[in-house]
């Protein structure tokens, strides 16, 4: 099969190493890529929101399925494009992945599914948490436990275009669960945990994601199949019976509170930096499964995990995640490999035969293992050997799930 994957960061390098193993794999294309993933396949400068020149693309190439990794390209509707033209696609068209897209028809969609979720506030009184409405790259929400911090949420919101949403504050440990879904059937994945904030401790504002281990200790195979009962099939369902199939992935960011698990939010891709801890777990034939959902033929397909744990550390510039950092150079990746970890490029760039930072998140760096606790020291032995300018990552990734 010739796939063309559209994306280019960390979770796309993830899902990029993990297609290369296919036995089913005969090309692996790349649109735009980063320079991990070229080396797996070949990148192609188009941009990740241009559906038109995508299909174009994938024309050329005569590809078989089009993977499409962030959420700006759906929501920008760049599967519909391709799958309107005979191109099969994982991932959902532009109405579906509005559950992304939009907090609010999020909400809309849950209310009628039946899925437990935030009560929205009509108005903000602390504490609560105020919300952009559209895409914000994990940047957009502002939990305010206090009137001050309400009153900088909101200044902070309003920098955004549209409006905002506020929901109550919810308490408890959060998960990330996970369904590939062919517009009817949902498929359970393994369950990851995500660090969120940029400091210790879960201390500073939000960021796309600073870490990320699987499995969640007592969050079993059992659970998880419980909980996408619950959550996922409703979901994936309402969109069916709306007429806008979800085809694609499912992830439901969840806290697991004292009435019970409650979703905080709804996304239409994979997770990053959690795909960079599930995929190495992950068994069966992935290429085979999307393949499936774009198909619509999920029924009887399977994907188990591992026993074993994967951490996953982000290594980020100095200024993640107020600025980003371009051209300095980045050195230790073949060590940190050599020392048993991976490494997947989030935003890296080559600068002449120069690797070097473009971005925010700069790598990810993943260690495996039979417990967390294993798989986190390979991971922080593998980040320790990275250096570039200003290089930052938290050193609690993990931590209290492997004691
Ligand atoms: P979201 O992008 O909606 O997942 O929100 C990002 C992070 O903000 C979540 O992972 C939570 O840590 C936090 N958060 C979002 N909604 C709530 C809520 N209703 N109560 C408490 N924390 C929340
Ligand atoms: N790590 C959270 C996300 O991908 O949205």
């Amino acid at each position: 099969m010739n796939v063309l994957l559209v994306g280019s960061g960390g979770r796309e390098h993830a899902l990029a190493w993990k297609l290369a193993r296919a036995p089913g794999l005969s090309g692996l294309h790349a649109a735009p890529g980063n320079p991990g993933i070229a080396q797996l396949g070949d990148c192609h400068p188009v941009r990740a929101e241009d559906g038109e020149a995508l299909l174009g693309l994938a024309r050329s190439l005569d590809v078989d399925l089009g993977v499409v990794g962030p959420e700006a390209p759906l929501v920008a509707g760049v599967a519909d494009v391709l799958r309107r033209n005979g191109v099969q696609v994982f991932g959902p068209g532009r109405a579906a992945a509005a559950i992304e897209g939009s907090k609010s028809f999020a909400k809309d969609v849950m209310t009628a599914a039946g899925v437990p979720t935030a009560e929205a506030l009509a108005v903000g009184r602390a504490p609560c948490v105020v919300k952009v409405d559209g895409l914000a790259a994990g940047k957009g929400v502002f939990v305010c436990e206090t009137a001050e911090q309400l009153d900088e949420g909101l200044r902070a919101a309003a920098l955004f275009p549209g409006p905002i949403v506020i929901e109550e504050l919810l308490s408890g440990d959060e998960v990330s669960v996970f369904a590939l879904a062919d517009g009817r059937t949902v498929v359970p994945l393994a369950p990851a945990q995500d660090f969120k904030r940029i400091g210790e401790g879960d201390t500073g504002p939000n960021t796309g994601g600073m870490g990320s281990y699987s499995p969640v200790p007592g969050f079993g195979a059992e659970k998880v199949a419980e909980l996408v009962d619950q959550v996922h099939r409703p979901v994936v369902e309402e969109l069916a019976r709306r007429g806008t199939p979800f085809v694609g992935v499912l992830f439901a960011g969840l806290m697991l509170t004292e009435s019970g698990p409650k979703v905080l939010e709804f996304n239409a891709r994979f997770g990053d930096p959690e795909t960079q801890s599930i995929l190495p777990r992950l068994e069966g034939d992935f290429l085979g499964a999307l393949a499936a959902a774009a198909g619509g033929e999920l029924a009887g397909v399977e994907l188990a995990a591992s026993d074993d744990a994967a951490v996953t550390v982000v290594l980020a510039t100095g200024g993640y995640p107020e600025s980003s950092d371009t051209g300095s150079t980045i050195e230790g990746i073949d060590a940190a490999e050599a020392s048993g970890a991976l490494v997947f490029h989030a935003g890296t760039a080559l600068y002449g035969d120069r690797l070097v930072t473009n971005g925010g998140r700069i790598l990810g760096v993943t260690g495996t293992g039979a417990t967390i606790g294993a798989a986190r020291e390979r991971a922080y032995r593998g980040a320790e050997l990275i250096r570039f300018d200003g290089v930052r990552y938290r050193g609690d990734i993990a931590l209290t799930a492997s004691g």
